[in-house]
């Protein structure tokens, strides 16, 4: 049980492998390469062993701790000075072991050692399997902002192993989740209607149907993302229920809130604009809350108490995808089908803060 999903960019094309034991693939992929593996201490704990084992003895490894701090400056400076202590040339590669945070350090610290070194991602979260580790997007937070330095730079393979989902804390999967749904609510009618169908499944972890998913989820990234590889236009499609969302980890200082329950919070409010403005479908907007609920996503108690508006309205404001002041939301005219990123007019948005810092969204 396995698949292959190929993200098309000429010379830079690479493929996604998904599945379970999809693991063992790293020995003969890096059979002849060396490197080192970066992970995280709580991965580590938990696949290190397996992954330094299938590399081999030409490898070294660099520990960070868990958690959004990791993706500093500081540390990004720190790892490309073990890099280069360990005399890694041109030839070595990186092998990013853990979630999105290790992704995005890791393919920035290989986009930037030496000018760009090989580097392949061993997604370990939900999250980074659907989403972080695919695409190409790597960087680190400034002080300023999340991911406000980076590079484009793609890795040489993606390896999604479904089997280490199976240890995955529920507050994590359902994080990841809320991209799963994004993508059926945004790009995939269909897919929005196959989760309905195999919520129960997904939720106990069914190793095909989560191989089924991931798959999906990756072959609509793997569309978008090779029809525009730096976000020249249709890719900022991807960030449906994001610009709400990622106010609010800035608003609650990236501790609190996961960035998956931070989409799921953005979609509803993404929805009640496209509902006023686009006639989207009441009824659908419904079925989204009730799926997101099915994956332990309750909007109702997600949402931070005492979140001030204009603190909200400020973080919009300094995001990198808002231009001229104006702050932009990815709206769908109906389920699986959305437009690029469009201006809400201030003193609407506005008023749908206040109410939804006031009384929520649908829930
Ligand atoms: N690395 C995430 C992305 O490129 O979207």
């Amino acid at each position: 049980m396995a698949c292959e999903v190929k993200i098309s960019l000429g010379e830079r094309s690479y493929p996604i492998q998904i599945g379970s034991g999809v693991l063992e693939g790293l020995s003969v992929a890096l059979r002849d390469a060396r490197g080192i593996v970066i992970t995280d201490a709580h991965v580590d704990s938990f696949h290190g062993a397996r992954v330094m084992g299938l590399l081999g003895g030409n490898w070294g490894k660099i520990v960070l701790p868990p958690g959004e701090p990791s993706k500093s400056a500081s540390r990004w400076a720190e790892v490309l000075e073990k890099i280069a202590a360990s005399g890694l040339d041109r030839r070595g590669v990186l092998v990013a072991l853990g979630g999105g945070v290790v992704g995005d350090l890791t393919g920035f610290a290989a986009a930037t050692y030496m000018r760009g070194i090989r580097f392949v991602q061993v997604p370990t979260s939900l999250l980074a399997m659907v989403d972080s580790s695919v695409g190409g997007k790597t960087g680190i937070n400034l002080a300023a902002g999340k991911n406000l330095a980076g590079a484009f730079h793609q890795p040489m393979a993606v390896f999604a192993d479904t089997d280490v989902l199976a240890t995955l804390p529920a507050r994590e999967f359902a994080s990841g989740m809320a991209e799963v749904v994004k993508y059926g609510v945004a790009l995939d009618a269909d897919f929005f209607g196959w989760l309905e169908k195999n919520a129960a499944a997904i939720q106990t972890r069914d190793p095909a149907v989560l191989e089924r998913m991931v798959a999906r989820c990756c072959e609509i990234k793997a569309d978008v993302v090779s029809k525009d590889e730096r976000e020249g236009g249709l890719r900022a499609v991807l960030n449906f229920g994001h610009t709400l969302g990622h106010a609010i980890e800035k608003a609650t200082g990236f501790s609190s809130v996961l960035h998956g329950e931070a989409v799921a919070l953005g979609m509803p409010f993404a929805l009640a604009w496209s509902m006023a403005d686009k006639n989207f479908p009441a009824e659908d907007a419904r079925r989204v809350l009730l799926l997101l609920h099915q994956f332990g996503l309750n909007v109702a108690q997600l949402k931070p108490k005492n979140l001030d508006w204009r603190e909200l309205r400020a973080a919009m404001g300094q995001d990198k995808k808002s231009a001229d002041g104006a702050v932009r939301f990815v709206l769908c005219d109906r389920l699986g089908h959305c437009g690029l990123p469009e201006a809400i007019p201030a003193e609407d948005l506005d008023g749908l803060l206040k109410g939804w810092c006031a009384h929520g969204i649908g829930e």
